[in-house]
Parts: C-alpha cells; sequence; structure tokens
C-alpha cells in the first residue's frame, strides 16, 4: 500500500484539491477534519474528546489522531493507497504513517498568511455533497451545485479568532514536518496562491499523472 499526503496551512486548498486528485487518481480522500467532524456530529468518545480542542482552533492529540487511521486505513477501500488530507500534523503522526504505510509523494500546496484568513472566514460548502466554495473566488454556479440541492452550510471553527490559533498551530507544530519529508527526497512544493485549475495541473505533474 502506498499513499500521498496533501500538507498545508489551513484554508490552502487542500479538500479543494483533493476533489480533483481524487478524480484522476482514484485514490479515496481521507481527511482527518472530515472524519472528527463526524465524530463530533454523532457524539462518539471520540468526538466529545475532540470537540474542545477543535472550536479552539487547536490540534487534537497524536493518541486519538493515530487511532483513527488505523481504523480507517484497515476499509477495503484503502488496500491501494490513499490519500491523506490534512494527516500527518505532527511528528509523532508522521512516525506512526511510515509504519502503516509508504509514503511516495507529499504535495505542499503554500499560500501566504495574509491570504488565509480571507479564504477561510469566505468558505462555505454544500450541506448535500461536501463540496466547498468559496464567496469571491469559487462561489456556487448560478446553475445550482452539481448535486442539484445546494444548501449552504459553514463550519464552527471558520471564524477569524480560530483561524489565527489554527495558523499558529500550523507554524509551530505542523510546519517541521517539511524538513522532515524534504529529506526523504518526496516533499514536492506547490504555488497555492493562484487559480485552482493551474493547482491542480502542477500537483498531477508532480504526482506522474
Ligand atoms: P481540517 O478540517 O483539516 O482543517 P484545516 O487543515 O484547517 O484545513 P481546511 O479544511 O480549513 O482547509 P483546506 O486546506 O482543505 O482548504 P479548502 O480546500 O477548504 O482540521 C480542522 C481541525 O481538526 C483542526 O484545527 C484540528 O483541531 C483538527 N485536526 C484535523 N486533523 C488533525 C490532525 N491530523 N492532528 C490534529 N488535529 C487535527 O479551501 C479553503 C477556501 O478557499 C474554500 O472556500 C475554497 O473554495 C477556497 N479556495 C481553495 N483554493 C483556492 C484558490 N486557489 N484560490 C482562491 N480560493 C481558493
Amino acid at each position: 500500500m502506498s499513499s500521498i499526503v496533501l500538507f498545508g496551512p489551513p484554508g490552502a486548498g487542500k479538500g479543494t484539491q483533493a476533489e480533483r486528485i481524487m478524480i484522476s487518481t482514484g485514490l479515496p480522500q481521507v481527511s482527518t477534519g472530515d472524519m472528527l467532524r463526524a465524530a463530533v456530529k454523532e457524539q462518539t468518545p471520540t468526538g466529545l474528546e475532540a470537540k474542545g480542542y477543535m472550536e479552539a482552533g487547536q490540534l487534537v492529540p497524536d493518541s486519538i489522531i493515530i487511532e483513527l487511521i488505523r481504523q480507517r486505513i484497515k476499509l477495503p477501500d484503502a488496500i491501494d493507497g490513499v490519500m491523506f488530507d490534512g494527516f500527518p500534523r505532527t511528528i509523532p503522526q508522521a512516525e506512526a504513517l511510515a509504519e502503516i504505510t509508504d509514503v511516495t509523494h507529499v504535495i505542499a500546496i503554500e499560500v501566504p498568511d495574509e491570504k488565509i484568513v480571507e479564504r477561510i472566514c469566505g468558505r462555505y460548502s454544500c450541506s448535500n455533497c461536501g463540496l466547498v466554495f468559496h464567496e469571491t473566488f469559487n462561489p456556487v454556479p448560478e446553475s445550482g451545485c452539481t448535486c442539484g440541492n445546494f444548501e449552504e452550510k459553514r463550519r464552527a471553527d471558520d471564524n477569524q479568532d480560530t483561524v489565527l490559533s489554527r495558523l499558529s498551530a500550523y507554524h509551530e507544530q505542523t510546519s517541521p514536518l517539511a524538513e522532515w519529508y524534504d529529506n526523504l527526497g518526496i516533499f514536492h512544493r506547490i504555488d497555492g496562491d493562484r487559480a485552482i485549475d493551474l493547482i491542480s495541473t502542477d500537483i498531477l505533474e508532480a504526482l506522474g499523472n
């Protein structure tokens, strides 16, 4: 089993690009953020423990995240590899990942901090199909969402205060992973401050697709 990692600050466009890469590579998207939000909604023990960290814009403890991933990759769709979105975010998470799968590419989507708040605070999604949009940069088409049943949803942690905490967590705990993966020769930097289609083209090229 070999996998790829989408890496980058909050709001860099990992989820947006994951939708497209999934279509081209066939790899299922494994987003720890989505898994945690589902656990919070269902009020599972994991969700109840994670909720406070997420609302505060802090990282959820490694033990919880690693267990979530261990369970997720046992599912049949993960047999040929997956595309991790927002995982790993700490060195212990990367160490755990190295024990369970061979990571072939880490795609780092780079966006300057000053663009992040604007991106996060303008984000909304379709609660029916999960597609992500932006008020200014990527609005839902006038014809409506492709699922045909658009209903707007906003994330509880998409506000200015929480974004700043999430950015701090990224710089302090996650960005050291760039050097870790660079030393392994599998780290690909992509300029994420461009049109969505141009970024997708560069990512697919880095993946050899
Ligand atoms: P998570 O859900 O992973 O959030 P995140 O990393 O903060 O990333 P986002 O989902 O906010 O952004 P994205 O990069 O996917 O951007 P998107 O494509 O939506 O994590 C949430 C929380 O869960 C964390 O804070 C933490 O508490 C916890 N957690 C999750 N994983 C964890 C882990 N491994 N360890 C510990 N804790 C964990 O795009 C953003 C917006 O920009 C959208 O509106 C989009 O339309 C727009 N956009 C996208 N691309 C472009 C572009 N090129 N130009 C203009 N606009 C664009």
